[in-house]
């Protein structure tokens, strides 16, 4: 259909950040133009609690989404009659989060009479990486985040497949739960050990080489000999210096995977996407094996589309779109892997 011009309005609601976004693309174009997006952090709220409380993430989407959906509308110009379709994040996540932004894109579908597309929030993060710069296909690509951390060997826009993940908690997790252990009090703790370990130094503390089978990850070890450390420094701990040498160990175990993965997979690029792509010591690496012929090249979202948001999932939507790849309205959101960052409401 060359010619035809499509609008896509896109939700992402499926842990703690509220987004929307608005997408237009040429169906003859491989991606689409991002025209506007707004997100709503809802880091203050959970903030006191060290993690994410379902309950009170639902409630926050609730009074976030109508005011993120009339920015974008406001930055555009543009109606709801104007839109081609609706889509939202549907899969995995918390469910009483997706239910948020996929019952809204479903009402406006039934109300505009207009096509409805899920989007699967992982295949969406990998999207993100479209929005800004065009890699040359095929890449090894890492969608490091809270929730996940999976490497996917990338083919085409719409032809990856999973090729390793983690056995236990996501590499973000693991940097939350590390920054709650070392003290600070800002949730998500990821930005803060990034931050701290830029005056530490990464060799100060020993920790052991992670062994797992194949390209599968494991986290949660390095998480327990953080806690020792700490248990048998005691006062003597030097925090930026303990940061930077968990946080060296952390990266050190995925680039180990992503180093195999490229040798198994004979690739020579690395896509990074989520909100762990933010990360300082991961980048300046990918880096050095750039400058040391290991790879030819990487590329990542421009910072704010590594963490959640509605531009990756319009991105998605869109390929969708040109592939009529629509859901009715009996659709329903699943939970298929849950965010372990989940807090329950303290009783
Ligand atoms: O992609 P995202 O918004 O959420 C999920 O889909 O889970 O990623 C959030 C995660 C958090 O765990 C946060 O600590 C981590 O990304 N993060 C970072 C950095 N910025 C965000 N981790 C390490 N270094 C950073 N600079
Ligand atoms: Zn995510």
């Amino acid at each position: 259909m060359p010619g035809k011009i499509a609008n896509i309005l896109a939700i992402e609601s499926s842990c703690d950040d509220t987004s929307v976004a608005i997408v237009r693309g040429n169906l003859s174009d491989d991606i689409p133009q991002v025209l506007a997006w707004a997100v709503q952090s809802q880091d203050e709220v959970h903030s006191k609690f060290g993690g994410v409380v379902p309950e009170l993430a639902s409630r926050a989407h609730l009074l976030n989404l109508l005011p993120c959906l009339k920015k974008v509308l406001h930055e555009t110009d543009l109606q709801m009659e104007e839109m081609d379709a609706f889509a939202a994040t549907s899969e995995p996540g918390l469910v009483s989060c997706l239910l948020i932004g996929h019952t809204a894109a479903k009402t406006f579908s039934l109300f505009y009479d207009r096509p409805l597309i899920s989007c699967h929030h992982i295949h969406a993060h990998l999207a993100s990486v479209y929005i800004r710069t065009k890699p040359d296909f095929p890449f090894l690509a890492a969608v490091v985040s809270g929730g996940h951390s999976s490497l996917f060997r990338v083919d085409h826009y719409d032809q990856f497949s999973q090729i390793g993940q983690t056995l236990d908690d996501a590499i973000g997790e693991a940097f939350d739960k590390g920054a709650k252990i070392l003290g600070f009090s800002q949730f998500p703790g990821g930005p803060e050990i990034d931050r701290a370990a830029q005056t530490g130094d990464p060799a100060a503390y020993k920790f052991g080489k992670v062994q797992t089978p194949d390209l599968n990850m494991s986290f949660s070890g390095l998480k327990s000999e953080l806690q020792r450390t700490i248990k048998r420094e005691g006062l003597e701990v030097r925090q930026s210096d303990l940061a930077a040498s968990y946080q060296a160990a952390l990266i050190r175990h995925l680039l180990d995977k992503i180093d195999l993965a490229l040798s198994r997979e004979s690739l020579k690029r690395v896509v990074i996407v989520g909100g762990v792509a933010r990360n300082s010591e991961l980048r300046n690496k990918l880096e050095q094996l750039k400058a040391s012929g290991r790879i030819e090249e990487w590329a990542a979202p421009p910072l704010e589309f590594c963490t959640d948001n509605a531009a990756m999932v319009g991105v998605l939507a869109f390929r969708h779109f040109k592939s009529k790849n629509f859901v009715g309205l009996d659709s329903d959101v699943k939970s298929t892997s849950r965010p372990k960052r989940e807090r329950r409401v303290p009783q």
